[in-house]
C-alpha cells in the first residue's frame, strides 16, 4: 500500500513540474548524456519528467551587455552579463593575454533586410515520430520549439500531401491515375489528421503568430508527363489549371481543419523531376514553365478564390540557381506581381556560395527570401543520425548566418522530429534533425543542431533588421605570441583563424542589438565589439573553442 502511495505521489510530482514549467516560462538547464564515450558529441535528454528550457529572455540594462554562449564542451545557451569597457588604458588590460584577437563592427544605421522568422517542417515523418510518444513528451517536444520558454520558432513548412519523409507515396487525388478533372476524388489523407494537423494546431496554439507554408513534392501521377511519383516527370499543360485549382483544395480543406497558410511554394525542388530515375516523390519545372503557370493559372486562381494574401514564393530548390531562376520567372511582370518571395535550399552551397541570394535581391529588392529547407546526415555515405554531433550543429550556424546577412529573412530546417536511424523515409534516404525520437526509451535528445538554431530563432525575432557588421583580425597578438613562443600556443597558431568566425547583426524592434558569432577555431579567440555609432564602449570577451554565442545590449 504504501508503495502505491509512493507511486502516485511520484507521478503527481512529476505532473506538477510538468504543469510548473510551462507556466512560470522557467530556465531548466540541459540533462547531458555523452554519446559514445566522445566528450565532444553530447545531447541534452527529455524525459517524461525532465526537459530543458531556455526561459525568458531579459534584456540588458543600458551599460551592460548579456553573452549566451554554447559550444562542443557542453555549453547550452548559458548566460553571462558582463559591463562595456571604456577608454583605451582598460581595453589594453584585457588585450594582452590573447593570440586571436578580432573586432566587430556592427552599424546599426545600416539596416538591410527585415526578419520573418525560423523553423521547420511537419512532414510525416516528424508527425509519426512526434505520436510515438506519450502526450506529455509530445508537449514537451512541441513547446521546446515553439512554447514560450522554447527556442521561438515562428514558422512552419507543411508538405502538400507526401514526401519521400513519409511512409509511402501519394497525393489528395491518386484515384487510381484515373483523370478527375473536377478533383472529385481529392481527399486529406490519414497521415494529415494523425500526423500533421494535431500537431500543427499544438504549435500554433504555443505561438499564434506562427507563419505556415505549404509546399508540394508532386501533382497526381495522372496529370504527369511519366505518371509516376517519381523520376523524371513534368506536369502535362492540359493539367495547369486543375493543379492549381488542386492546390486551393488543398488551402480550403486545411482551413476547415483551423490551419490557414501564410504562404505557398510553387513547388519543392523542381529540378529533381527533370533527372532520370530521380528516387522520390518530385515534378520537374523549368524557370519559363514555371512562369506561365503562376501568371496564367496559379496567380489568378489564388486571386479568384479569395487567397490574394497567401504568400507565393518560387524555386524553393538550391542557390545554385539563382539569380537566373528568378530573372526567368520575375522579369514577366504579370508574372511577377503574384510572387512575394523566393525559397532556397542550401544543398549546394558549398559549389555555389551565397552571392546568387544577394544578386537576386539586389534586382528584386521588393521580393524576401527565405531558406525553405536544409538538413544534415543525408548523403549516401553518411550516417544519417549523428547523435551529438557539433560539427553538424556548425553547418546549420554557417549557413544561416551567410544567408542572413546575404539577404534571406528567415531559414526553415527540414523535419523537426526524426527517429534513431533519420527515418521513417519510404526510400531509405534518412537525415538528421535537431530533435531526435527514442519512443523505446520514451526520451528524445536535443541535438547541438537545435541549440545553434536556438542562437538564431530565439533572438533574431520578428520583425528585426539585419544591420552591416564587419570582423576584422587584429593580428598584432598573434604576432608578438610568435615571436616570443608562448608556450602551447605555438603548435596551432593560425593566421587564418578569422576565416573561422562568422558573425551576423541585427536590430530588433524593441532596439536591442543582437549579434551572433559562429567559432570554428579549435582555439577560443578575444572580440572586441563595437557599434559604429556608439559612444556605449567596447564589449570585451572571450568566445570558446567551437562555440556559438549571442549577444545582445541596447541600442
Ligand atoms: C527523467 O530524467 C530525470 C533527470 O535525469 C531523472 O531524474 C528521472 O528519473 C527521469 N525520469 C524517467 C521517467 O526516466
Ligand atoms: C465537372 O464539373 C462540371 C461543372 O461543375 C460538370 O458540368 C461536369 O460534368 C463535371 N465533369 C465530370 C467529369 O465530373
Ligand atoms: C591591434 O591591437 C593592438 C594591441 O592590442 C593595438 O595597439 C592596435 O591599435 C590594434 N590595431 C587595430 C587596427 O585595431
Ligand atoms: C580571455 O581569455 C584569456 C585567456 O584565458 C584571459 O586571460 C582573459 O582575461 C579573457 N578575457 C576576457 C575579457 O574575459
Amino acid at each position: 500500500m504504501l508503495v502505491f502511495q509512493d507511486i502516485w505521489v511520484a507521478i503527481l510530482l512529476a505532473h506538477t513540474t510538468i504543469i510548473l514549467n510551462t507556466i512560470h516560462c522557467q530556465r531548466v538547464e540541459c540533462n547531458p548524456r555523452v554519446v559514445q564515450e566522445d566528450e565532444n558529441k553530447i545531447v541534452c535528454v527529455c524525459n517524461e519528467t525532465y526537459c530543458d528550457s531556455l526561459g525568458p529572455i531579459t534584456l540588458p540594462e543600458k551599460g551592460s551587455f548579456i553573452i549566451y554562449t554554447s559550444n562542443r564542451k557542453g555549453q547550452r545557451l548559458k548566460k553571462i552579463v558582463k559591463s562595456f569597457v571604456h577608454g583605451k588604458r582598460r581595453l589594453s588590460q584585457y588585450h594582452s593575454a590573447s593570440p586571436y584577437k578580432i573586432k566587430i563592427t556592427v552599424d546599426t544605421s545600416k539596416t538591410r533586410q527585415t526578419v520573418l522568422g525560423f523553423g521547420g517542417a511537419f512532414t510525416d515523418a516528424a508527425g509519426i515520430n512526434i505520436a510515438s510518444l506519450s502526450e506529455p513528451l509530445q508537449k514537451q517536444l512541441l513547446s521546446s520549439y515553439f512554447g514560450p520558454d522554447g527556442i521561438g520558432y515562428s514558422i512552419g513548412r507543411i508538405p502538400i500531401g507526401g514526401t519521400d519523409f513519409s511512409t509511402r507515396p501519394y497525393t489528395y487525388d491518386d484515384n487510381n491515375l484515373r483523370v478527375d478533372m473536377n478533383l472529385s476524388a481529392f481527399s486529406l489523407q490519414k497521415e494529415d489528421f494523425e500526423y500533421k494537423i494535431p500537431f500543427v494546431k499544438l504549435a500554433q496554439n504555443l505561438e499564434p503568430t506562427l507563419l505556415l507554408y505549404g509546399s508540394p513534392w508532386t501533382a497526381p501521377p495522372w496529370m504527369k508527363t511519366n505518371k509516376a511519383y517519381t523520376g523524371r516527370g513534368m506536369l502535362q499543360k492540359q493539367y495547369f489549371k486543375v493543379w492549381a485549382n488542386y492546390i486551393v483544395k488543398f488551402l480550403q480543406e486545411y482551413e476547415k481543419q483551423g490551419v490557414r497558410m501564410w504562404g505557398l511554394t510553387t513547388q519543392n525542388e523542381p529540378i529533381d523531376g527533370l533527372i532520370p530515375f530521380f528516387p522520390f516523390n518530385s515534378m520537374g519545372w523549368t524557370s519559363s514553365m514555371q512562369k506561365d503557370w503562376v501568371k496564367n493559372y496559379f496567380g489568378p486562381i489564388l486571386h479568384e478564390n479569395g487567397y490574394q494574401d497567401v504568400k507565393v514564393m518560387i524555386l524553393d530548390d538550391n542557390t545554385i540557381l539563382l539569380p537566373y531562376w528568378a530573372k526567368d520567372v520575375l522579369s514577366d511582370p504579370d508574372a511577377s506581381m503574384f510572387v512575394s518571395g523566393i525559397g532556397v535550399h542550401w544543398y549546394t552551397r558549398q559549389l555555389s556560395g551565397y552571392e546568387g541570394v544577394r544578386k537576386t535581391l539586389d534586382l528584386f529588392p521588393d521580393k524576401f527570401i527565405l531558406a525553405t529547407e536544409a538538413c544534415a546526415g543525408f548523403l549516401k555515405w553518411q550516417d544519417n543520425v549523428d547523435l551529438g554531433s557539433w560539427e553538424r550543429g556548425e553547418e546549420y550556424g554557417e549557413d544561416i548566418i551567410q544567408e542572413l546577412n546575404h539577404g534571406a529573412s528567415g531559414w526553415t530546417d527540414w523535419n523537426i522530429a526524426l527517429n534513431k536511424l533519420g527515418g521513417p523515409n519510404w526510400v531509405n534516404m534518412g537525415a538528421d534533425s535537431p530533435i531526435i525520437v527514442d519512443s523505446e526509451d520514451m526520451e528524445f535528445y536535443k541535438q547541438p543542431m537545435f541549440y545553434i538554431l536556438a542562437h538564431f530563432s530565439k533572438f533574431f525575432t520578428r520583425n528585426s533588421e539585419i544591420i552591416s557588421n564587419q570582423i576584422s583580425a587584429n593580428n598584432s597578438n598573434l604576432i608578438s605570441s610568435l615571436i616570443s613562443g608562448l608556450s602551447g600556443f605555438d603548435a596551432q597558431l593560425n593566421p587564418d583563424f578569422a576565416k573561422n568566425i562568422f558573425a551576423v547583426a541585427a536590430l530588433r524592434s524593441d532596439n536591442a542589438v543582437v549579434v551572433g558569432i559562429l567559432n570554428k577555431n579549435e582555439f577560443p579567440v578575444l572580440v572586441d565589439l563595437v557599434d559604429s555609432n556608439g559612444g556605449r564602449g567596447t564589449a570585451v570577451f572571450n568566445i570558446s573553442e567551437k562555440s556559438m554565442s549571442t549577444i545582445l545590449f541596447m541600442s
